[in-house]
């Protein structure tokens, strides 16, 4: 686009007019630069914030992992089947403030938001999810929050998971700083239903989407059954198995030598 000057001979009109007179008052200018300037900083800052946030996901994931490593070392099964981690997108974490009507700053994201570094914890068994809760809160630099046991109390559409907002300290060359993370701990099936239920959520105009939520609910619920008699199963399983003598356990820890420590 052309903007009018006296060389291109074009004619301004009466709001460009207004911002080129706006334009040749220094003290407008200095005003623009400045806040110019403070913006890039508040994006800045953000960015740094993020960074943070990420950090607090390594630490966790570290945590996890640590005790994935150590459980199929010592034992003959992992209760941790997958792990996986999302930083909150820059668009939802708006999206959320707004939503909420909590004021769009650094100081009120952090406040406000808890699930902005989100951590997933897949186990194979209901127990499993509890044991690693447990391991992972027995550590002495994390701190719970808030525990929401979504599988003592499911969500009315069926939705089961146990939820901790814990919060993490990360050293920086200078400094510390807490930082939350928001942990998901479910099952496969959990995570299974959760995964289609989420797609349900975010698809608009689904045909008889009423019907379909229904169909979740029941899902849900023999979804958990299901949960509850392979835990049972696992159970008889592991109480009609004759002790192991000390040798079976070392020719067992033998076998294991070989597992790959990176
Ligand atoms: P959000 O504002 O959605 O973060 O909810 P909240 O702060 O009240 O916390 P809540 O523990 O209810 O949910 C946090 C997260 O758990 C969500 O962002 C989802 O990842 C997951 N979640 C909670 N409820 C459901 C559900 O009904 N279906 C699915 N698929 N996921 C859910
Ligand atoms: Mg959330």
């Amino acid at each position: 686009m052309n903007f009018p000057n006296k060389e291109n001979g074009l004619i301004p009109t009466q709001s460009q007019e207004m911002l080129i007179n706006l334009l040749a008052d220094p003290n407008v200018t200095t005003k623009l630069y400045d806040s110019a300037k403070r913006m890039m900083w508040s994006v800045v800052q953000y960015n740094e914030m993020k960074m943070l946030y990420s950090c607090a996901l390594k630490e966790i994931q570290t945590k996890f992992e640590v005790l994935s490593t150590e459980f199929s070392l010592r034992n003959n099964r992992n209760p941790i089947s997958s792990i996986s981690t999302r930083l909150k997108s820059t668009d939802s974490i708006l999206d959320k403030l707004e939503r909420n009507g909590w004021p769009i700053t650094l100081e009120s994201m952090e406040e406000n938001l808890a699930d902005i570094a989100g951590i997933r914890v897949i186990c194979p068994y209901i127990d499993d999810i509890y044991t690693i809760a447990d391991a992972l809160l027995r550590q002495d630099d994390v701190t719970l929050i808030r525990r929401k046991d979504y599988i003592e109390n499911p969500k009315a559409n069926g939705y089961r998971s146990l939820h901790l907002i814990i919060s993490v300290p990360v050293f920086l060359s200078e400094t510390k700083k807490n930082m939350k993370v928001e942990v998901q701990i479910r099952t496969i099936a959990m995570d299974f239903w959760a995964s289609l239920e989420h797609q349900m959520k975010y698809k608009k105009d689904i045909p008889e989407a009423a019907a379909i939520m229904e169909e979740l609910l029941r899902c849900a619920e023999i979804i958990h059954d299901t949960d509850v008699r392979m835990l049972r199963i696992r159970e008889h399983i592991e109480s009609v198995a004759d002790a192991p003598t000390e040798e079976d356990l070392l020719l067992e820890r033998i076998g294991r030598l070989d597992l790959s420590l990176k």
